[in-house]
């Protein structure tokens, strides 16, 4: 959208004015930017940066109407290649095209190396605080725990495995279409929930020592596109879209005050903030944690969006400051060797400790002695912090320790 009122002005590659006010971002786009110009400079160094074993993020921030839908997604016919709309497709399908053209080109190259990878991924909408599978329309209200920190730490979400870019829009096409859209005065066609997909890479290659593991990686990519605020009265409205109106307004303030609290660098502003709403918390590791952020902010630059300009602007000026503590979630030979050998350990106690069980006949002291173990063996996956792909230790078939063993160990956070 134009940047073509007085009230804003871009003065220089990284500089915008309102008035007599400056803001500073890393870079500004307008209405002559294409969505290919802002893949390149959004959406290439994410697909970098998750290869490369980093948690990657993008946020779309903005005003009811401004383009945050339309620059994540672009329109769903634009995703199918040699389309006539292709050049709308959005920051999202070009960023699978490109992920999935390098996995199959690191692929065909690694030959000797054997570069393995599989993909996973989910979608949902948070709609009046409720978590919703728009993958499956049955779900409506998926439980948050204590741990719900990134979208695939919820139990019963749906998560597709997906090995391709059709894969994938296929995916995103079936999710756009169950969002939930209503009309605001500034678009016909208003987001009215915040939603999150999210796709997990694993990758692993194989070396040439006798357990053939080299290394292993796991990262998340996570994009997000907020509902549409509206401060503007709606004619007409009925009581659920004011219901509607007042969490969006309520939850993209408790964003705000988590931006406010990150910033300030207090540690107790940053625990109470973001326990507020289902979207802080599902964003605690994209708002300072273990990722990467790119924060898009669309701006409807017209005299009478002043307030809403100025509130998106000081939005990104302040998210701008928080430090995020993102690391290659990669885990090397050295680690599986240490952590086999603890496996190892671990098995040995589990076989003594289930002999005793059957030697003592009942006795209730074995049978606390396999729950201990069990628990060692849990505390044990949790440390890890990350979804592992381990090679199997050895042939053991035994149901308890067999689980973790091949590729399954789940994500702690
Ligand atoms: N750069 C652009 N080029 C062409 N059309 C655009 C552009 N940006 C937005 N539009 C169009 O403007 C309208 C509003 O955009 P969009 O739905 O993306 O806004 P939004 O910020 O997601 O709004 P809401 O917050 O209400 O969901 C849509 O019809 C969209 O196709
Ligand atoms: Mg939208």
């Amino acid at each position: 959208i134009g940047i073509g009122d007085q009230a804003v002005k871009k003065v220089s590659s990284d500089i915008l004015c309102v008035g007599d006010r400056q803001f500073r971002f890393d870079s500004i786009f307008d209405s002559k930017t294409s969505q290919e110009d802002i893949f390149q400079s959004v959406g290439v160094p994410l697909v970098k940066n998750a290869l490369a074993g980093y948690n990657t993020s993008i946020l779309s921030y903005g005003q009811s109407g401004s383009g945050k839908t339309y620059t994540m997604w672009g329109p769903p016919s634009a995703m199918f290649e040699e389309h006539s709309r292709e050049s709308h497709k959005g920051i999202v399908p070009r960023i699978f095209q490109m992920l999935f053209s390098e996995l199959e080109k690191e692929q065909r190259m690694s030959e000797g190396k054997q570069f393995n990878y599989q993909c996973r991924c989910c979608f949902l909408e948070i709609y009046n605080e409720q978590v919703g599978d728009l993958l499956d329309p049955t779900q409506r209200n998926l439980e948050m725990k204590d741990d719900s920190k990134n979208a695939m730490s919820l139990e019963n979400l749906s998560e597709e495995y997906v090995t391709s870019y059709d894969d994938v829009t296929q995916i995103l096409i079936k999710g756009l279409s169950s969002r939930k859209v209503g009309a605001t005065t500034l678009n016909s066609k208003s987001s009215r929930s915040h939603i999150i997909f999210t796709l997990v890479i694993e990758s692993w290659c194989k070396g040439t020592s006798t357990n053939g593991f080299s290394s292993s990686k796991s990262s998340r990519i996570s994009l997000i596109d907020l509902a549409g605020q509206d401060r503007n009265k709606v004619d007409g409205a009925g009581r659920q879209c004011l219901r509607e109106t007042k969490s969006v307004k309520k939850s993209l303030s408790q964003l705000g005050h988590l931006v406010g609290a990150l910033t300030k660098e207090t540690c107790s502003g940053k625990e109470v903030s973001n326990r507020n709403s289902c979207l802080t918390r599902l964003l605690h590791e994209s708002l300072g944690g273990n990722a990467k952020l790119s924060v898009i902010c669309s701006i409807y630059p017209d005299i009478k969006n002043n307030g809403e300009t100025l509130r998106t602007l000081r939005f990104g000026q302040r998210v701008r400051s928080i430090r995020n503590e993102p690391v290659i979630n990669e885990i090397k030979e050295d680690d599986v060797n240490d952590l086999s050998d603890q496996i190892r350990q671990l098995k040995e106690e589990l076989i003594r400790a289930k002999a005793d069980v059957r030697s003592s006949d009942g006795n209730k002291k074995g049978y606390l002695h396999v729950q201990n173990v069990r628990e060692s063996l849990n505390n044990l996956r949790v440390s890890l912090n990350c979804s592992l792909l381990i090679p199997n230790i050895d042939n053991d078939t035994d149901d308890e320790c067999g689980r973790g063993g091949h590729r399954g160990i789940t994500p702690a956070d």
